[in-house]
């Protein structure tokens, strides 16, 4: 193996036969043209590639790398060479995949890729990609390795195990293997199914069979910052701060003179949207608050004492209550919830807009995973239809601004980490999600005043109790849910008939899965307790204990 602290490749006689391959994988998929990367001036952004091949871990892969500091994107495996150079890339990662690399039509890596001469590390589909394009073979394994394997490190001088013991547990998950290694490649290790487990050349090209961005391999941190660090020689310079300086460098670049309205809806996305505009530009930023009568108790005063007091920014606040409440009127159909608060809320935010006079940007809080979302290589029709409807509440699609998203790029947990950086308190940086349509979609059937008040006071006993009991930051969401369901209890010598809440309480790390949390006995004993004696109406509270699939996070 190279040397660790080099980060560039050396030619070695191998290219020559690697070139040979490389002819052949552009016939056959088409040239793709290539330009030298240009290096980077010291202290510049430092940015791995991963190149997607659709396996449902692509987005943990992202994300391990940005938890060493290190910016990285996740792009499709057919995206062109221009636009992977004006990222300036200082080594790429090869996803794993659900297809095998001799059926017709496989995904393959784009030739730049070997032809950059920076370092490459394909994980288990990636990998067989490496061996495929470059000369290797690969064939289905006698049999499907799926779950715990013991790594045997088999070499002393590759960077790319700096640190770890000769043995170590790792994750497998392949159905195909490489029975002949591509020209100038050599095994590195492996496990008791896989002869090749590791590969690797003199030249920084790298590949994986195990996933080394799940939880159940427990190194793989060390295994990517070996990759990161001693292999593409990155130095781990993405920080909260540098993205904040950065950002407010670019936004004051993009606005100029020009005025950004921004929707703050009391989560953490706008709010450290809000602030990083209003950090680069001021008071040319205005932000809306729009109350739409759907929010949880005491939120419309908390939004505005964070914002207007605290942070001295404008804010134009909108009490459009009783306009939400008369739409909604009479509906019980979920979508048509969603699209009546939706278009409600369009409408507020573009009279409201239109008394601002002339207004050229509009700041949004827009997430990576919304931008993978929409353009990643295993997106399918049906994922885009299920998340279609988070957008409520978003960007009104008539009016004519350009968009400022400097969020466009990080994961929720490096926004809050941003939001820390910036100085947004604690408890607005932390807040649990919540959706664009409120309450509405939290009350089952008919939404109206009378109902939504039992919905708040039920709400707030059990975020009470949860934050009393020090859950709330480690949960993803917890919250009350007001059924349409009606029963009988008994209170004192009377018989009632009341309504029926259901607690909701969920673990996830992204809302695309969740899990119910195992809240304890005593906590649902005096949250049930506190709901059916000071909340009137309400005789009988039950806990959700469906995780998502198949479950929603949300009933409606
Ligand atoms: P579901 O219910 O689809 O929710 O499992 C996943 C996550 O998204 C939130 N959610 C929404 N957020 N507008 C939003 O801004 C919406 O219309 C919406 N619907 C659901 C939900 O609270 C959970 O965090």
């Amino acid at each position: 193996m190279e040397n660790g602290s080099q980060s560039h490749r050396v030619s070695a006689s191998d290219d020559v036969e690697v070139s040979t391959y490389l002819e052949i994988a552009k016939e056959l998929h088409g040239e793709q043209p290539m330009v030298e990367p240009k290096l980077l001036p010291p202290g510049e952004r430092e940015t791995i590639v991963v190149i997607d091949f659709g396996s449902q871990y692509s987005l943990l892969i992202a994300r391990r790398i940005r938890e060493c500091r290190v910016y990285c994107e996740l792009v499709s495996y057919d995206t062109p060479w221009e636009k992977i150079a004006s990222l300036n890339p200082k080594g790429f990662v090869l996803s794993g995949g659900p297809a095998s690399v001799y059926q017709s039509g496989a995904p393959l890596a784009p030739t730049y890729i070997y032809e950059s001469h920076l370092p490459v590390m394909g994980i288990c589909y990636g990998m067989q990609v490496i061996a495929y394009q470059l000369g290797g073979q690969v064939a289905p394994a006698e049999k499907q390795e799926y779950g715990h394997a013991i790594l045997h490190i088999s070499v002393e001088d590759c960077p790319l195990f700096g640190g770890l013991p000769a043995s170590l547990p790792v994750w497998m998950s392949h159905g195909d293997q490489i029975i002949e290694m591509p020209p100038g490649f050599r095994a590195l290790a492996y496990t008791e199914n896989s002869p090749v487990a590791v590969i690797g050349n003199d030249d920084g090209i790298l590949g994986l069979q195990f996933h080394p961005e799940v939880a159940h391999t427990p190194h793989g941190k060390q295994i990517f910052e070996n990759f990161l660090y001693q292999v593409c020689g990155c130095q781990g310079n993405w920080t909260p701060s540098r993205f904040v300086a950065d950002s407010i460098d670019k936004i004051k670049q993009q606005v100029g003179k020009g005025k950004v309205i921004c929707a703050l809806s009391g989560g953490v996305d706008s709010a450290v949207t809000a602030s990083l505009v209003h950090r680069a530009i001021g008071d040319n930023l205005t932000c809306f608050f729009i109350n739409n009568g759907l929010l949880r108790r005491e939120e419309p005063e908390r939004v505005l004492n964070t914002f207007q007091r605290n942070l001295k920014m404008n804010i134009v606040y909108a009490d459009a209550s009783e306009r939400f409440l008369g739409r909604l009127r009479g509906v019980t159909d979920p979508e048509k919830k969603r699209r009546l608060v939706g278009r409600e809320f369009i409408r507020v935010f573009e009279e409201a807009a239109a008394k601002l006079g002339k207004v050229d940007f509009l700041a949004q809080g827009t997430l990576y995973p919304d931008v993978i979302e929409s353009s990643s290589a295993g997106e399918t029709k049906a994922s885009a239809k299920i998340k279609s409807h988070h957008n409520v509440g978003g960007l009104p699609t008539k009016m004519k601004f350009s968009l400022i998203e400097p969020l466009r790029y990080l994961f929720k947990d490096e926004v809050r980490e941003v939001g820390l950086a910036l100085g947004l308190p604690e408890d607005m940086v932390w807040r649990q999600p919540f959706p664009g349509p409120g309450l509405s979609i939290r009350i089952i059937g008919d939404v109206n005043k009378e109902r939504l008040e039992i919905l708040r006071a039920a709400d707030w006993i059990v975020m009470n109790e949860i934050k009393k009991a020090k859950l709330y930051g480690q949960l993803w969401q917890s919250f009350a849910v007001l059924t349409d369901v009606r029963s009988v209890g008994v209170m004192g010598d009377y018989r009632t008939y009341g309504y029926l809440i259901a607690i909701r309480a969920i673990n996830s790390n992204d809302a695309m899965t969740a899990d119910w949390a195992r809240l304890p006995y005593e906590l649902l004993d005096t949250i049930s307790d506190r709901i059916v004696n000071e909340v009137p109406n309400v005789n009988r509270v039950v806990y959700d204990i469906t995780s998502k699939p198949p479950a929603t996070i949300e009933w409606e």
